[in-house]
């Protein structure tokens, strides 16, 4: 491994190098001009950790539970799509690296790789991100096949019923490869579309024809017993509705930035959440985590546990399962550490009180 790597940042620059400018853009970008990706690490940055002295941290652990499941530390894998697009073997050497290193994986329905071959490589943790099909089949066929091949937790995504204004991939000329596709999908999964009346919108009567509504949640909680986590939640009615639906979590995330721009980073939004679904609702967030320092600040926001995204593709891209599992190495050490010296020994013990906002600098 490059002796560079010392944090996360080390990973995007080599991979920023190693890979077509257009792959990159695809990765790195978001929605219009990426102002949201921005947001999401600018607004992790307004806050300092306050440290309390000469706490005993021997019994220290960054073990967590989640919807009753025990992990080793409050980070998981965040879906992502087409892991090929970055390495030959794509979700199966992230998967091999979730593994030696003890962390949860969330796998992408867009996954390049078939959904029982990365279950395979992952004994535990391992949750399948479930994007709601425009045939209802097909959704069910998707939920049996992660039930049978021992997925934990369906993680439906609900902030992106339409794809967002992806202009930065756009101008960087990106196109899907032909030979990395959504494996798990059928092949022909267009319900068609109906031809548009004069005056109709190619988005509201065309793309949105078939996006999932929470009559859609409903049905889907009658379909299965897998814990069901909905991500992409930004309001606190949203959320509470979903807790009062018989949703078991939720991840308050703006998808990276790549959905609806400008919105609210989880960070902003975070605090008013934990409100509104109360102190044991089991709540993920995610959005530029790429210390550990950042989890720190996610956890004393309210979140249970975070979701690290593009930090993976660049691990991956730099040295396949090897990178992704420093990656995470470097990360989980972060946030050891980082508990070490605010004098919190477990998870329980990251609360509001040790954060400050920054004062605001002057500018020069
Ligand atoms: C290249 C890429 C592909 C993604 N694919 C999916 C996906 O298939 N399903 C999903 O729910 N979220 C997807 N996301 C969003 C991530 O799960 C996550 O919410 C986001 O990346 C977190 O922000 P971060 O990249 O700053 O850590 C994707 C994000 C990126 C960058």
């Amino acid at each position: 491994m490059d002796p560079v790597v010392t944090c996360l940042a080390d990973f995007e620059a080599l991979a920023r190098g190693a890979l077509p400018p257009a792959t990159y853009a695809h990765i790195a970008g978001g929605s219009a001009d990426g102002q949201t990706v921005d947001a999401n690490t600018a607004a992790l940055k307004q806050f300092r950790i306050v440290s309390r002295i000469l706490v005993d941290c021997r019994d220290g652990s960054t073990r967590v539970s989640l919807m009753g499941e025990a992990f080793a530390h409050p980070m998981l894998l965040a879906p992502l799509s087409y892991q090929r697009l970055v390495h030959p073997e794509g979700e199966i050497a992230t998967a091999q690296a979730a593994d030696a290193l003890d962390t949860g994986m969330i796998v992408s329905t867009l996954a390049s790789q078939p959904l029982e071959a990365v279950a395979g490589v992952l004994p535990r943790n391992k949750w399948f991100q479930l994007y709601l099909q425009a045939r209802w089949d097909d959704t069910i066929s998707l939920v049996r096949r992660a039930e049978s091949a021992g997925y934990t937790a369906l993680v439906v995504t609900v902030d992106a019923p339409v794809t967002g204004m992806r202009n930065q991939a756009e101008r960087a000329g990106f196109r899907q490869p032909a030979d990395v596709v959504a494996v798990n999908l059928p092949a022909t999964r267009d319900v068609g579309q109906i031809a548009l009346e004069p005056g109709q919108s190619r988005v509201f009567q065309g793309a949105m024809l078939h996006a999932p509504t929470w009559e859609a949640i409903r049905r889907l909680l009658g379909e299965t017993d897998l814990p069901i986590v909905l991500k992409g939640v930004l309001s606190a009615a949203d959320a509470r509705a979903a807790r009062d639906l018989g949703v078991s979590g939720l991840v308050v995330s703006n998808h990276g930035g790549r959905a609806l721009a400008p919105s609210p980073t989880a960070v902003e939004v975070l605090p008013e959440i934990r409100q509104a679904v109360g102190e044991d609702f089991p709540l993920l967030a995610d959005g530029g985590v790429r210390r550990g320092s950042d989890v720190f600040v996610y956890l004393a926001l309210g979140a249970d546990a975070v979701l690290i995204g593009r930090p993976q593709l660049y691990a991956l891209a730099v040295n396949g399962a090897l990178g992704v599992a420093r990656m995470l190495r470097l990360v989980r050490d972060e946030l050891e550490l980082t508990m070490a010296l605010a004098g919190c020994p477990s998870v329980s013990d990251i609360g509001i009180d040790r954060l400050r906002h920054r004062e605001v600098e002057p500018s020069s």
